[in-house]
């Protein structure tokens, strides 16, 4: 099933992993080439919780400048992303700092390439990629989910035709990244759930994708292992350092793993319902990932069994067809411990999810990452299995 053999890495150049790593962020700056200002893309919460002072104040005391752009929203548009450049330029700072969940980073990474290259976002829309160099770009996850700060991928809708648009190339793999845990410390229950069954379809989804590799598999089984081995523990006790270390560790890992391989059918069909009714990344994943999972599966059962033995949903000796089954049913049960809502109950009305589902599978289908799912689905499956999930839970 591993069929690409010959693959170009594309990393950070420095990742600084562990508690208080923000710290040493003046440290990495000075290898650098000499940047003396920069714009802090992040949202009005971080502002809030007091992390954008502490980040300006690390970076002042080694007598570097910095700017706030906080206007940044949860699915960026580029619209918000031409606003940022408007704010760098004015304040001409010479870098870019994402501080924040997938959004800023996601955010600060289209600032970086469209500050110095085309400010249409159509020019970046796949299958071109972007591998220019654009500003630097430090990247500083606190939400321990999406693994943006080591992608290669920026996710910007195109406002005027509100088109999703996956952007990607090596001109979006930060320059340095910044992991540390505990950024992620005030995050509530909801939040640290949702971005943990993120990083969980991203292990997966890399493990089973037809791009995968043997340097992504590796990543992809830690990813899930990290995961499920601290969800739980996370979930009893908040404050829980080891646990909140592992599944950071496990956002990053999964980073690398879908960046370096793919998503697939769940990230393809949860984006159109992300975008349509407002349901946040990491929860419109899980709400598909049991029933996607239960209809790929017979086509790439070893690779499923895999990741069940992984993410201890089976024993190490059970046969891959038990490992499957309990897989499906493990998946089916995380979402039930961990109130994972029904699309219903988050509050989507069934007349317009019905009346979307076309236009939704039809923006799965464009998006190409049901193309690299062990099972390929028509438009027609798809819309069945939005009708599924909806009936899952
Ligand atoms: N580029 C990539 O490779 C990639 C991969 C997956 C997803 N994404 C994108 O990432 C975005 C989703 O990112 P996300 O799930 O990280 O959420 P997010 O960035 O949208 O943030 C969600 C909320 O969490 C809050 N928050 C962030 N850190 C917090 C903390 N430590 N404590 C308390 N609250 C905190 C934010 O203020 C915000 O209100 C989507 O736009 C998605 O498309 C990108
Ligand atoms: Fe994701």
């Amino acid at each position: 099933m591993t069929k690409r053999d010959n693959v170009r890495v594309c990393v950070p150049r420095y990742m600084q992993i562990g508690k208080g790593s923000l710290n040493q962020l003046p440290e990495i700056i000075k290898t650098l080439e000499p940047i003396k200002s920069f714009l802090i893309v992040t949202d009005k919460q971080m502002v809030e919780f007091g992390y954008v002072k502490k980040l300006q104040d690390i970076l002042s005391k080694a007598g570097l400048k910095s700017n706030i752009f906080d206007d940044t929203v949860p699915d960026p548009t580029d619209t918000v992303v031409l606003n940022g450049i408007n704010f760098l330029e004015k304040f001409k700072n010479e870098a870019v700092i994402g501080f924040g969940g997938g959004s800023p980073i996601d955010t600060a990474k289209a600032i970086a390439a469209m500050a110095k290259h085309s400010k249409n976002i159509q020019d970046y829309k796949p299958p071109s990629t972007f591998d220019k160099q654009g500003l630097p770009i430090i990247a500083i996850p606190t939400t321990a989910g999406t693994g943006s700060e080591v992608t290669h991928h920026s996710v910007i809708i195109d406002s005027k035709n509100n088109e999703k648009i996956s952007c990607r190339g090596e001109g979006f793999v930060p320059t340095c990244a910044i992991v540390d845990y505990d950024l992620t410390l005030s995050k509530p229950r909801r939040l640290t759930i949702d971005s943990a069954i993120d990083t969980l379809t991203h292990g997966i989804e890399a493990y089973i994708s037809k791009k995968a590799t043997l340097f992504s598999d590796r990543m992809a089984l830690d990813t899930i292992r990290l995961v499920t081995q601290n969800i739980y523990a996370v979930d009893k006790d908040p404050k829980d350092l080891k646990a909140r270390e592992g599944l950071m560790l496990a956002a990053t890992l999964g980073g690398l793993a879908f960046s370096n391989a793919s998503i697939c059918l769940v990230h393809g069909m949860s984006r159109p319902l992300g975008s349509n009714f407002k349901v946040p990344h990491g929860l419109s994943n899980a709400m598909l990932l049991p029933t996607i999972t239960e209809f790929s599966i017979d086509h790439a059962k070893s690779r499923y069994a895999d990741c069940s033995r992984a993410g201890n949903f089976s024993l190490p000796n059970d046969d891959d067809d038990i490992a499957c089954e309990k897989l499906v049913k493990g998946l089916y049960k995380m979402n039930k411990d961990f109130d994972v809502p029904s699309m219903k109950k988050f509050g989507i009305d069934e007349k317009n999810f019905e009346e979307k589902l076309k236009n939704m599978a039809t923006d799965a289908e464009v998006s190409g990452a049901p193309n690299l799912n062990p099972r390929v689905p028509s438009v027609k499956e798809m819309i069945d299995l939005y009708g599924q999930a909806w009936r899952a839970f």
